[in-house]
This record gives C-alpha cells, sequence and structure tokens, in this order.
C-alpha cells in the first residue's frame, strides 16, 4: 500500500490498537436539517476532542469546523439526491479529488447501494474514486447500504463490504448483525461499523461493545451520540469500549454516574 494511503490511514484509526472513533455528522447531504443536527457547528465543538477524526460534507467543514482544528477529515465526497427524490441510491461523486487534497481529507468517503437499483452506477463510483484516490494518496471509506428490500444480514452486508473491498476499498463501514464475525472475516480491509437510528444508550454501547468484540475496527457513528441527551458522555463511553475495551457496564460506571444523575435520568438511559 502507498505510503501516504497508509500515512493517511493511521491518522483515522490508531496505529497502537488499529481502531478509530469516526463521528458521523454527514447526515444534511441527503437529510437536510436532521434532529438536533440543525446548527452543526454547535453539535460538533463540544464532540470533536474525544473523535479521532470526523465524517463530514466539504459544505459543513467549511462553514463549522475551524481550519485550525486538527482534526483528520473523511470527507464525503458522494450524493446528488436528497430523502424526496426518485431513489436515495442515484447518487454521484460531487467532490473533486482537487477539493478533497486543498481541504486535506485523510479519506474520502462514498456511499454503495449493493442489491439497489443504481447499485452499478454506485459501484463505478467507487471504482473512479479509488483510481483518483490511489493516485494521489487518499484513501477510500465505502460506506455500504444494502437495497431496501434486502435484510441487513450476514449474507448481503458480507456481500456488500466484500464487493467494496474487491473493487479497493481502503476502509468499509457497515452494520451490525448477527454472525458479524462471517463480515469481517471476508472482508480483506477493516470493518467498521454505523451506529444507525437512535437507541437508548445502553443499547448503542452494546452495540458497539459487540462490534468491537466480534472484529469491527471501529465505530462511524452519528445519531446515537449527538441524539442523545448526553452526548459528551456518550461519545467518551463509545470510546473508552473502541480504544480501552471496557465494557458496557464499566462505560456507564465511568461516564455517566460519576457525575450527579438525576433518578430520572438513570432511569430513562437504562430503558430508553
Ligand atoms: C449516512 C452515513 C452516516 O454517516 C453513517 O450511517 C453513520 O451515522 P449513524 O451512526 O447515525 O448511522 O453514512 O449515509
Amino acid at each position: 500500500m502507498d505510503w501516504g494511503i497508509k500515512n493517511r490511514l493511521s491518522r483515522i484509526m490508531n496505529p497502537q490498537d488499529r481502531k478509530g472513533v469516526m463521528l458521523a455528522v454527514d447526515h444534511g447531504y441527503f437529510l437536510g436539517p436532521t434532529e438536533r443536527l440543525e446548527d452543526p457547528k454547535k453539535t460538533i465543538e463540544p464532540l470533536l476532542k474525544y473523535a479521532d477524526s470526523l465524517m463530514l460534507t466539504r459544505g459543513i467543514l467549511r462553514t463549522c469546523v475551524d481550519p485550525e482544528s486538527n482534526i483528520p477529515i473523511v470527507l464525503r465526497v458522494s450524493g446528488g439526491t436528497s430523502i424526496l427524490g426518485e431513489d436515495l441510491s442515484k447518487e454521484t461523486i460531487t467532490t473533486s479529488i482537487e477539493d478533497a487534497i486543498r481541504i486535506n481529507a485523510s479519506c474520502m468517503a462514498l456511499s454503495i447501494f449493493v442489491g439497489s437499483k443504481y447499485e452499478h452506477q454506485t459501484l463505478n463510483n467507487l471504482s473512479k474514486l479509488v483510481d483518483e484516490g490511489e493516485k494521489y494518496g487518499i484513501p477510500v471509506l465505502a460506506v455500504t447500504a444494502v437495497g431496501k428490500d434486502m435484510a441487513r444480514d450476514a449474507r448481503y452486508l458480507a456481500l456488500s463490504c466484500r464487493v467494496a473491498a474487491e473493487l479497493g476499498a481502503h476502509l468499509v463501514k457497515t452494520y451490525y448483525c448477527e454472525n458479524f464475525e462471517k463480515v469481517v472475516d471476508a472482508c480483506p480491509v477493516p470493518v467498521i461499523i454505523a451506529g444507525g437510528k437512535k437507541l437508548p444508550e445502553k443499547e448503542a454501547l452494546s452495540l458497539t461493545f459487540n462490534a468491537i468484540r466480534d472484529g469491527a475496527s471501529g465505530v462511524d457513528m452519528g445519531r446515537n451520540i449527538w441524539q442523545s441527551d448526553r452526548p459528551v458522555e456518550m461519545i467518551q463511553a463509545v470510546r473508552s469500549i473502541v480504544h480501552d475495551r471496557l465494557t458496557v457496564e464499566q462505560s456507564i460506571n465511568s461516564f455517566f454516574l460519576t457525575k450527579s444523575i438525576t433518578s430520572n435520568e438513570l432511569e430513562t438511559l437504562n430503558t430508553r
């Protein structure tokens, strides 16, 4: 692997433990002002120091993140359709490699929609982006999604991750599922997991713990962090599971129960 690609990857995946906590705030590229991400600057700022990297579009980067901040950037470079559009899978490459270089991106992220109407187009996007990335030493994160009617199970997720890796992705994002180790074992590059829709905090931490236990190299997590009522504690707890191998209980004890917490808050945390 090219020195530049390895060097950039080492900025987003800690070389000591080969794990990473990627804070995802790119949701607006097709969802618009998602709940608790209406003012991205306000959402991002208190979380930044606990993230290993930040995943977002160039528009939010330029307007909401201090260029002097040292956070490694995972630049989302695919899109072109919104939640109101014809089909979410109809994506194209939306940002040039020159802009990714100007931004000093540590990685470029692009979605592939395996089993969808526009599967071919999105796989073609990935191949082209990998060619561009290889030219300039910028790794590519393939964000895998499966078709609307396909189950998010090990069979389809393994297929999507493997296709992404075969086309040259350097890192793959998928969802946690039963038999997740089969997904990881069949993918020759590191696999990280998305958090998905907001869950009760304890469930999201269990998801993180199980994924790491079963071979994930980290998380690319958004809503389960910044839609929490305690986002700073949540990202610290996620981080402690990914990097310090804390259990779910230990992470809750360390970050949620150390400060005074009302019994109502605790109840919410354990049951939501
Ligand atoms: C949206 C994305 C998100 O960045 C990714 O799904 C992680 O966010 P969340 O944890 O909220 O699912 O790629 O397309």
